[in-house]
C-alpha cells in the first residue's frame, strides 16, 4: 500500500494510473476505521481496479462546540486495516495541505442541507461538500463510495456531482451494524458501558417502526410516535429529531411507503448518534 500526504505525488500517481487505463475508486473517511468503512472499501474493490482511501479529520465540518479536538485517531491501526482489505493508496493530508492560509472558497449545499443534520449542525454540510469536492479533484476517481448511515450526506454529495456534471459515480453502501443493531461509528468509542446499552435503542426503535409499517401502519405521525415511545423515558437519551421523509429531497411525508427514509438523531450522554432505515428494507 502506498501512503501519501502531499498533493503533487498523488496527482503523479493518478496520472500514471490513468495512462494505464485503471479504474479508480475513492473512499473518503475521517479515520478510526471500523468494519463499516471497510465495507465501503469492499464495495469499491468490486467496482474498480484500484481503491484510494483518504483519512482526513476535516475541521471545516465541525462546529465550534463539537468534538474536533477529541475525535478518535489511531493511524497504525487504520493503516493495517486498510492494507488488509487491499487499499492501493492511503492519502492522509495535513490540515495545512488541504486548507493552506487563505483557502476561503466553499461549496454551498442544496436546500436539503437546511433540514435535519444541517439544521442541528449549521455549516456542517458546507464543510463536508467542500472537502469532498477537493478530494474528488485531487484523486479524480471514476467512482466514490459513501455509507447509508449518513443518508443526508450522500444525498447532498449526489446532488453536488449532478449539479456540477462531474463524471463520478456515487455508490451508497448499506449500514454495517453491531450484532445488537447499533450502527458502527467511530463515535461509538465515546460511549461508556451504560451509554452503550442505551445506544442500541436507536436501531431497536427504527426496527419497531419498520414492524409497525409492515403491520399496515403507514401514517408518518404514527410511525414517529412508535419511535418516540420507545426512546422516551430514558434520561440519558435526548432525541434531536425523528424524520419520516421522501428519499430524494428529504422532505417530510405524511404517508410513508417502502422508499421512505426514517432517520433519527439522538444524544446518548455526551455522544451524538444518528441512524436511519429505508422502510422497505428495515435494519437489514
Ligand atoms: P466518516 O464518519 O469517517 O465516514 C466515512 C464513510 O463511512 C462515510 O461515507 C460514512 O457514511 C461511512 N460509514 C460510517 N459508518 C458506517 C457504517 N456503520 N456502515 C457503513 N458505512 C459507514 O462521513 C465522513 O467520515 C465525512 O463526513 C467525510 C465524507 C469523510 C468527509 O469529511
Amino acid at each position: 500500500m502506498i501512503e501519501l500526504i502531499q498533493i503533487a505525488p498523488l496527482r503523479a500517481w493518478r496520472s500514471d494510473r490513468r495512462a494505464e487505463g485503471q479504474r479508480i475508486a475513492l473512499v473518503p473517511t475521517m479515520g478510526f476505521l471500523h468494519e463499516g468503512h471497510l465495507r465501503l472499501v469492499d464495495a469499491a474493490q468490486a467496482r474498480a481496479d484500484l481503491v484510494v482511501l483518504s483519512i482526513f479529520v476535516n475541521p471545516l465540518q465541525f462546529g465550534p462546540t463539537e468534538d474536533l479536538d477529541r475525535y478518535p485517531r489511531d493511524l497504525d491501526r487504520d493503516r493495517r486495516m486498510a492494507e488488509s482489505r487491499g487499499v492501493a493508496l492511503l492519502f492522509r493530508p495535513s490540515v495545512e495541505t488541504m486548507y493552506p492560509p487563505g483557502a476561503e472558497t466553499r461549496i454551498v449545499p442544496g436546500s436539503t442541507a437546511s433540514r435535519w443534520e444541517g439544521a442541528m449542525r449549521p455549516g456542517h454540510f458546507t464543510g463536508v461538500l467542500t472537502v469532498v469536492a477537493k478530494l474528488f479533484h485531487l484523486v479524480d476517481p471514476d467512482l466514490a463510495c459513501f455509507g447509508q448511515k449518513d443518508f443526508q450526506q450522500v444525498t447532498l454529495i449526489r446532488q453536488m456531482v449532478r449539479d456540477f456534471d462531474w463524471p463520478i459515480e456515487i455508490h451508497m453502501v448499506e449500514t454495517m451494524r453491531e450484532p445488537d443493531g447499533l450502527a458502527l461509528s467511530s463515535r461509538n468509542a465515546y460511549l461508556n458501558p451504560d451509554d452503550r446499552m442505551v445506544a442500541r435503542e436507536l436501531s431497536l426503535a427504527l426496527d419497531a417502526a419498520h414492524r409497525a409499517w409492515k403491520g399496515g401502519e403507514g401514517r408518518a405521525r404514527n410511525l414517529e410516535a412508535v419511535i418516540r415511545s420507545r426512546l422516551g423515558g430514558k434520561p440519558q437519551l435526548q432525541v434531536d429529531y425523528i424524520a419520516v421523509t421522501d428519499p430524494t429531497c428529504l422532505t417530510p411525508v405524511e404517508e410513508a411507503n417502502a422508499d421512505s427514509i426514517i432517520a433519527i438523531a439522538a444524544r446518548v450522554g455526551a455522544t451524538r448518534l444518528i441512524d436511519n432505515i429505508r422502510l422497505g428494507e428495515g435494519i437489514g
